[in-house]
């Protein structure tokens, strides 16, 4: 059996090393291809510049493109290539070319089991951005999320106008059966988690079609009917203003320095890091900040405050004795492959989260107002696949994988985890320099308050009572109960212990919001203040987090966003119409 399980890692590890290889051939190719064939005019005109082409960006251009907007979309990241649609394959872009790689500050009260307690945030870039990397689990979130600054917003999925396709017909493991029926022991309801809802668990619904990832570059590829220009590997580092009215762009591209302008508008999609950095770079941000970098002000904002993300702790925590979960071996099966080529089902449709759900804990008292937490669970633990690729994703460090996780290497262990929903701690992310190449320093403060590590022991406290069920306990499951490493000498399973633990094992969800926040930076038009032309849609102006994930949320945002822009595009234009030859 361990041998068996040898084998597996080995050929999985081969199998992740050629892929890697075969990423970063092809990304190279690409590039090439891209600089030869694609003509960009300097200094040309459009009616929008559309900066970033990622859940957001991608809805945008689309939409615009559809009213015969002439609409230039430009995105840093290359271009997607074959097998990035299938859901399984998810973690193996993170750390790729693909992904932008930041990393946090070191954290002072969190990540303290982490390389040098620094949290890793992944982000798409790549035409689609983050909806390219991520698990593709759809939630909508709690009505009183979007009250009221977003009001009147629709399901953004095809069947009601929108721009998604989602599905439950996936595969999802055998655990997943077991947790619901604990869940429906523990007398929490099975509804439809997307239909308001206090407290329900549910497979997720993940942005699916056919049994391929929908991300929302697919939006413009397969939309034959739009004219769009697209710039890939293309950085923008600039936006021009002629006093407060943005005029137009500045980007870099092989090295060269480009112009392109915007009559109607310049709409910022980079997201909660790309976004606050370049509106920083272009003298739009807290007054003293920008002046310690000499970046002359345009407007003075607070660009880069309230910085929120979603926290989840709790990995690895569960052990199974029976092999229920998703393994190695049901992935790397040839049956595996040859399922999905021909039906487009099996394990490889799995993203990795199995269920969903959401609680209040003891410290929310309003049980009718938005949960605070929310139980993701994974069939994969961090420790299954041998150390090759889950926990360099995480910055997990070789001392804490070698004491703490490899003991679990051969063993069942899944995670079920509680992810914070409603943080009180705030963070900011601030420019490192005046120069573009510098990655801005991001610093989410986690944990800085009490409340949100104690709301964290309480998810802990409900992963106890959900594996002391009937139905997990026929799974053999039991808590992990190895003292982590920096926690040993305080009694396991004790307050202090979890809050200890907690603080070690901090990962972010890759949730990160409010850096533009709307009221703020925003207004409800999408309007930067005090600026004419200039326009923020993306996850960066969310004034709270959303109950859930939040990729469902930014597409509704953006095609509320779209709604607005299309309503003054077409104003305007009619008010310049001319009559044509083809008209009369
Ligand atoms: C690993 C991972 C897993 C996730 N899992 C889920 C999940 O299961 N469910 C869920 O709902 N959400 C999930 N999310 C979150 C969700 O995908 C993101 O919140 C969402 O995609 C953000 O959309 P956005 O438009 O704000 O930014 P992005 O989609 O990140 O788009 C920003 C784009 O701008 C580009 N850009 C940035 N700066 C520049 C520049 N200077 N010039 C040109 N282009 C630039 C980037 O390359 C990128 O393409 C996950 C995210 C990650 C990273
Ligand atoms: C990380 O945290 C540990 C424990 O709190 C501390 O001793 C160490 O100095 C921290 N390292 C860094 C780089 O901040
Ligand atoms: C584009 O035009 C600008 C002036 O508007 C010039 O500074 C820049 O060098 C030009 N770039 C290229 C690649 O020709
Ligand atoms: C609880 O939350 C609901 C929904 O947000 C709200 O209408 C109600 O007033 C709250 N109740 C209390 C006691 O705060
Ligand atoms: C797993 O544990 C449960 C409960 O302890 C037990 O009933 C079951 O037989 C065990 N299964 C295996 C395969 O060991
Ligand atoms: C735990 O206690 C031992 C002995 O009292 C001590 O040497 C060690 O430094 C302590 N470890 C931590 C992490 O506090």
């Amino acid at each position: 059996m361990i041998l068996l399980k040898f084998i597996y890692y080995i050929i999985y590890s081969i199998g992740v090393i050629v892929f890697m290889c075969y990423v970063d051939i092809l990304y190279m190719y690409n590039f090439y291809q891209d600089w030869l064939f694609c003509d960009i005019k300097n200094n040309s005109e459009y009616d929008y510049l559309i900066v970033g082409a990622g859940s957001s960006g991608s809805v945008l251009a689309t939409q615009l493109s559809k009213v015969k907007a002439n609409v230039l979309l430009i995105e840093a990241g290359g271009t997607p290539i074959n097998f990035f649609d299938i859901p399984v394959l998810a973690p193996l872009l993170l750390n790729t070319v693909y992904d932008w790689k930041y990393v946090t500050v070191p954290q002072k009260n969190a990540c303290k089991g982490l390389n040098n307690n620094q949290s890793i945030w992944s982000a798409g870039k790549i035409l689609g951005g983050s909806s390219r990397l991520n698990y593709m689990v759809y939630v909508q979130g709690h009505p009183d999320d979007y009250n009221p600054w977003l009001s009147d917003i629709k399901e953004p999925i095809v069947d009601r106008g929108g721009s998604l396709y989602v599905s439950n017909k996936n595969w999802y493991s055998k655990l997943s059966d077991a947790i619901l029926q604990g869940v429906t022991e523990l007398s929490y309801s099975l509804r439809n988690y997307n239909k308001v809802l206090p407290t329900d668990f549910m497979k997720p619904y993940l942005t699916i079609k056919n049994g391929e990832r929908w991300s929302t570059d697919r939006l413009i590829s397969e939309s034959n009917d739009i004219k769009l220009k697209i710039l890939t590997n293309s950085f923008v580092n600039k936006i021009l203003f002629k006093s407060k009215k943005a005029v137009g762009v500045e980007f870099l591209r092989n090295n060269q320095i480009y112009r392109v302008f915007a009559k109607s508008g310049v709409i910022l999609c980079a997201g909660t890091i790309g976004t606050p950095k370049l509106l920083m770079l272009s003298g739009i941000g807290p007054k003293q900040n920008l002046e310690k970098h000499n970046i002359k002000i345009v407007a003075d904002l607070p660009v880069g405050k309230n910085l929120m993300d979603h926290i989840i702790t709790g990995v690895d925590l569960v052990i199974l004795n029976t092999s229920v979960a998703l393994s190695i071996a049901d992935i790397i099966n040839p049956f595996s492959l040859l399922e999905y080529y021909l039906f487009k089902t099996g394990p490889w449709t799995s993203s990795g989260v199995d269920v969903i759900g959401t609680l209040h804990s003891q410290l929310q008292n309003n049980k009718t107002s938005v949960p605070d937490l929310q139980i993701m669970t994974f069939p994969v633990g961090l420790s299954q696949d041998n150390g090759v690729l889950l926990r360099k994703n995480l910055g997990i460090s070789d001392k804490i994988f070698n004491e703490y996780f490899a003991p679990l290497v051969y063993k069942t262990a899944v995670t079920i985890a509680p992810v914070l929903l409603h943080p009180q701690s705030i963070g900011e992310i601030q420019l490192r320099s005046s120069d573009f190449h510098d990655n801005p320093i991001i610093d989410p403060n986690y944990l800085s308050e009490e409340e949100d590590v104690l709301k964290l022991v309480d998810g802990i406290e409900f992963i106890k009572r959900l594996i002391n069920t009937k139905a997990m306990k026929e799974l053999g499951a039991i808590l992990y109960e190895k003292p982590f490493p920096g926690c040993e000498n305080i009694t396991f399973d004790t307050i202090n212990y979890w809050k200890c633990y907690i603080k070690h094992l901090t990962f972010s969800t890759y949730h990160p919001i409010g850096t533009c926040r709307m009221g703020d930076v925003v207004d409800s038009k999408f309007r930067v203040y005090e600026t004419k032309n200039l326009y923020v849609v993306d996850a960066s102006v969310f004034p709270k987090l959303p109950s859930g994930n939040i990729n469902a949320p930014v597409v509704m945002l953006s095609e509320k966003a779209a709604g607005l822009f299309i309503k003054d595009f077409t104003d305007g234009t009619k008010k310049t119409y001319k009559c044509y030859k083809s008209d009369v």
